[in-house]
């Protein structure tokens, strides 16, 4: 079997072949790709989708699985990795700090991605800029490992990442012994002062986030003592369950109850533990399939089945609204797939009436609001979704953009500080929009998915950046029946 690297395909084009290619890319071709070069598309009017898909490898789950197969001693084979961009920016950056991270093609969907780990707190001072393209993941954790080593590392990313807030790690981190370097209102570019003798902290999180979390727990595996998260609401806790594949003692309990909003949890991770390399199968991605499944349930007489999609109900809170709002949607075939619950998503098109959404669900969807805003749109009646305020904190405004979205549609809606009502009237939206998606992959596609279901095609003004979470969306939506094409 080769082990060589294959080329992967992106955007910017096919990856080089060799000992070491980089992945992520320059400063430079994002500038030209992301904003000089935007990629404007429409989606028409279709009668309905039918058929089967496959949604592509968990975001989330194959960050993960790269930083901790870098960080086990041994080697890490991972299939269903997902190849978008972000998820590529994170190899390139742990291959700066010495993993040695190969894909080998292999008849399986995908090939195997095969991680060679430094060890925990054995990374190499990476000799570049670290260049994150749009992942705040990838920034957030990356920047948890980064800070428990002893040497200075720089980071930046595209636009978008530049203008989202670090202060919300850089803050635990310093409590720990880093030091940062950022510009104002704690945005990159970051230079991070890092130490192999961080001091454990118990750290209450201030928002509801997984990323501030993963990167406390992984700053805590390399340092000496018991590093505690606690976690008001409860967030996807994927870092938990794959620390634990890898070895580290982590322990989860219930939150004092003066700590808890919404089924509140007190993590703690013993410091350096030795990871032992572990095979992965990175599930489907539920913000992903969320796409298809909204798109299918909005329009009557679809019949689609999205496999392999990950249910772990701190991910799967759209999916519960959906079925309050009427939806035709049942789980099959139900099974574990590296550690996480998965089924195959069963949606028929019909009537969606509108609901609200309680605050206390927004950790378990906080990726799904501007899908779940179109489907509010083709509901009838009013969606209320409130505990928004982390949406502003996304790729871009979340709230923002979405608002600006249904506007530029003819949907009736009002925006608060951190909430969102539509009223749908039951009838199909007007359409007919320019939607701006801000480097922001999930305004896109779900603009896109509205087109499907409105009188007028929906245009928006970049596609570009659909590729850092779901290469081969387009094609995989045309193939269920949507017509979603490059537009003048
Ligand atoms: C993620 C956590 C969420 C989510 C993001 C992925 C993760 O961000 O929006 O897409 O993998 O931990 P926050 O932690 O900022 O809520």
């Amino acid at each position: 079997m080769s082990r060589a690297f294959h080329p992967v395909k992106t955007k910017f084009g096919h990856g080089r072949t060799g000992a070491a290619p980089h992945f992520c890319p320059s400063l430079q071709e994002l500038a030209l790709s992301s904003s000089a070069h935007p990629q404007k598309l429409i989606a028409h009017p279709v009668a309905r989708l039918q058929g089967r898909a496959r949604a592509p490898g968990d975001k989330s789950v194959s960050h993960r699985a790269l930083m901790f197969g870098a960080m086990a001693l041994g080697e890490t084979a991972i299939t269903g990795l997902l190849t978008g961009e972000d998820v590529l920016c994170t190899a390139a950056a742990l291959r700066a700090m010495g993993a040695q991270i190969s894909h080998e093609n292999t008849n399986q969907d995908g090939g195997v991605w095969r991680v060679r780990g430094f060890g925990v707190g054995g990374g190499q001072e990476p000799g570049e800029v670290l260049d994150l393209g749009n992942s705040g993941t990838a920034a957030r954790l990356l920047t948890g490992i980064l800070a428990s080593h002893p040497f200075t590392s720089f980071m930046t990313g595209d636009a978008s990442l530049r203008s989202r807030p670090m202060k919300r790690v850089m803050d635990p981190l310093s409590r720990m012994g880093a030091r940062f370097e950022a510009r104002e209102g704690g945005r990159m570019p970051l230079a991070i002062v890092g130490t192999d003798e961080m001091v454990p902290i118990e750290y209450r999180l201030p928002m509801a986030s997984a990323q501030v979390k993963s990167c406390v727990l992984l700053a805590g595996l390399n340092t000496a003592g018991e590093t505690t998260v606690i976690e008001p609401e409860a967030t996807r806790d994927h870092t938990e369950r794959m620390l634990r594949h890898f070895g580290a003692e982590v322990r989860v309990e219930p939150a004092a109850l003066k700590d808890v909003r919404g089924g509140g949890k007190r993590i703690t991770v013993v410091g350096w533990p030795e990871l032992k390399a572990r095979d992965i199968d990175v599930p489907g991605d539920p913000s992903s399939a969320a796409f298809a499944v909204v798109a299918a349930a909005i329009r009557p007489g679809s019949d689609v089945v999205v496999e392999n999609v990950g249910i772990n109900p701190l991910r799967a809170g759209l999916y519960t609204t959906l079925k309050e709002m009427g939806a035709d949607l049942a789980y099959r075939n139900q099974r574990e797939v590296g550690g996480e619950p998965v089924a195959d998503l069963h949606v028929k098109g019909g009537g969606l009436k509108g609901v609200e959404v309680p605050p206390e669900r927004a950790p378990t969807m906080i990726d799904e609001y501007p899908i779940l805003a179109v489907a509010a749109a083709c509901a009838r009646g009013t969606t209320r979704m409130l505990g928004l305020a982390e949406l502003r904190a996304k790729e871009s405004d979340r709230l923002s953009s979405v608002a600006a979205g249904l506007a530029a549609n003819g949907v009736k809606h009002e925006m608060g500080a951190d909430s969102l009502t539509v009223h749908g009237d039951g009838k199909v939206p007007g359409g007919g929009g320019l939607v701006k998606t801000h480097l922001d992959h999930r305004i896109a596609m779900a603009f896109l998915v509205l087109g499907l279901s409105a009188r007028e095609a929906v245009a928006i003004d970049d596609g570009s950046p659909i590729d850092t979470s779901f290469p081969g969306f387009a094609p995989l939506m045309n193939g269920l029946g949507a017509k979603i094409e490059t537009a003048k």
